[in-house]
């Protein structure tokens, strides 16, 4: 029986494919009982720190709920309003959590720091996003894919189109490789993916039957039952929005694009938060000078196919299944 107390959530490349099967059963079995209305109160008791680096609104909201409906406490700190990283070195402030604290969240830009913090607390910790992972949305992502494909996710064809080379393409291929999801990275090749990072992610593959395919050619949406999308320039990185959407404009996702799947039944997914901050300068600028800089249109974010207010829904499900687990 799979047993996870103790541990961190810092990738899922960490976890075996059993282990990623056990996370999202208890999601869902999570799920179905707040539906009904029962809460045991697994996380009674506990005190729980939240760690954030960049902004956040889903992830820190579903860690609070989460914890709230099963009894734990919760201490919400961004970097402004701690001594972490600047008065105190990042090893003494993780040794002084783990005193206070049963589990700890964390969400900032490098992933050695979400690990420095395993190490020193000596407490569960859990990524809340970097720049090369983002795990607890990957969760939500496939329980969306689960209830809305009527397909095993080994035989789940996901396309990944715009910045192949973010956090949320590669935590999407770190969960196709666990769970055999049929993975296309769909963007300019100027943004192609670690290959020390493909070669990882298609090692575990074989274990599962996952094929993970890196691409520029907007045919290969052909036969998906995803199509997902994320913002062109992610946190920490608005400065590139011009170069991004010189690059990325040929892949955004359109009516035309999902028109190129054949597939009535596909779904479109996106973590937000979707672009829309039109009021800055420089997408001022942009926009006077032609071009849409969002990453999906209106018509396919409003669409039938769109899932997107479920799978953010899912994200408390999951993260609460995640807290669970390991504490
Ligand atoms: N998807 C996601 O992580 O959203 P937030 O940035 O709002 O937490
Ligand atoms: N790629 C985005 C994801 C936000 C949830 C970012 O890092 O800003």
């Amino acid at each position: 029986a799979v047993n996870l107390k103790g541990r961190s959530f810092l990738s899922l490349m960490d976890f075996t494919v059993e282990e990623v099967r056990y996370l999202l059963d208890l999601s869902r079995d999570l799920k179905a009982k707040k539906r009904m209305g029962v809460y045991n109160y697994l996380l009674k008791g506990k005190n729980i720190v939240l760690l954030f680096e960049k902004s956040s609104t889903r992830t820190r909201c579903a860690f609070e709920v989460a914890a709230l409906e099963e009894g734990a406490h919760v201490t919400f700190l961004d970097s402004n309003s701690s001594q972490m990283g600047k008065k105190e070195s990042l090893e003494d402030s993780a040794k002084v959590l783990g005193r206070f604290f049963d589990g700890i969240e964390y969400r900032g830009y490098k992933q050695e720091v979400v690990e420095d913090l395993a190490k020193f607390s000596g407490v569960p910790v859990w990524n809340g996003l970097t720049d090369i992972d983002h795990p607890t949305q990957i969760l939500a992502d496939f329980l969306t894919i689960e209830e809305h494909v009527a397909k095993p996710l080994n035989k789940v064809k996901l396309v990944f189109a715009g910045d192949i080379r973010n956090n949320m393409s590669y935590a999407l291929m770190y969960g196709a490789a666990k769970t055999g999801i049929h993975f296309v990275g769909l963007g300019p090749k100027e943004l192609n993916p670690s290959q020390e990072i493909l070669d990882r992610v298609r090692e575990v593959g074989k274990l599962t039957g996952a094929k993970i395919e890196i691409t520029d050619d907007v045919n290969a949406v052909a036969g998906a039952d995803v199509i997902y999308t994320d913002v062109w320039a992610s946190m920490g990185e608005e400065d590139q929005i011009p170069e991004r959407v010189r690059l990325l404009t040929p892949y955004k996702v359109t009516m035309d694009l999902v028109r190129k799947t054949a597939n009535p039944d596909m779904i479109f997914l996106h973590c937000l938060p979707a672009f829309h901050d039109f009021e800055t300068k420089l997408a001022k600028d942009m926009k006077d000078k032609g071009h849409d800089i969002r990453e999906v249109t209106d018509e396919v974010f409003r669409s039938h196919h769109s899932k997107v207010f479920d799978e953010a829904e899912n994200r408390m499900h999951t993260i609460k299944a995640v807290m669970v687990a390991t504490l």
